[in-house]
């Protein structure tokens, strides 16, 4: 586990500058829903580290196999790598579907016990775009998630309600309004 850590924390770069006060912010949402592009966009505008689980995954697991138990163990070294980072003051954007209130409870505890401002962003689209964009998906530099219309569907039922304060953002439209909310939400102290 600790090394799997350190071999996330290898992978991701150059870190941002650490900050006193970091957020955490948590994309959650469907596959093709935009929310690897959402997160992106937020990044643009925020000197935020963005972790990609579908990214993370790979680093992990070559080739992933999306069985429950590769997944049990990305996302508790995910929640681990989170809690570290956070520690070290670095500002995050987590990129992961996190579609069960009960993957979503860990996080809200990581940041409640470290005291650290969370920002929940649930992304959307209206299925038939998510079909085309799904369709038209290719597996690049660009795109990590190796998820398609049918694991879309599979995942559909188990979309839970988001229980905190949160933003819905539906990337059919302009995404410009929220990002200004979330960006302007992130510099309110
Ligand atoms: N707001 C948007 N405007 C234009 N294209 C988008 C937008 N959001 C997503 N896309 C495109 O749709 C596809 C799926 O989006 P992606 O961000 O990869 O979804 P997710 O990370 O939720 O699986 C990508 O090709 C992406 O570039
Ligand atoms: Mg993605």
């Amino acid at each position: 586990m600790v090394s799997g850590v350190l071999r996330l924390l290898e992978s991701l770069g150059e870190l941002p500058e650490p900050v006193a006060e970091p957020t955490l912010i948590v994309v959650s949402g469907l596959p093709g829903t935009g929310k690897s592009y959402f997160s992106k966009r937020l990044a643009d505008r925020l000197p935020f580290l963005v972790l990609e689980s579908d990214a993370l995954r790979k680093t992990l697991f070559s080739p992933p196999s999306y069985s429950p138990q590769e997944s049990t163990q990305l996302f508790q070294t995910i929640h681990r790598l989170v809690r570290d980072l956070l520690n070290k003051g670095i500002p995050l954007i987590l990129d992961a579907t996190n579609l069960s209130e009960r993957a979503r409870e860990q996080l809200y505890s990581i940041a409640d016990q470290l005291g650290v401002k969370l920002v929940l962003v649930r992304v959307e689209a209206p299925p038939e775009v998510v079909y085309q964009r799904l369709k038209g998906r290719v597996r690049d530099a660009e795109n990590n998630s190796d998820a398609d219309w049918e694991v879309y569907r599979r995942m559909r039922p188990s979309a839970e309600r988001i229980r905190r304060n949160h933003y819905v953002v539906d990337t059919s439209r302009d995404i410009t309004p929220a990002l200004d909310k979330i960006v302007r939400k992130v510099m309110h102290r």
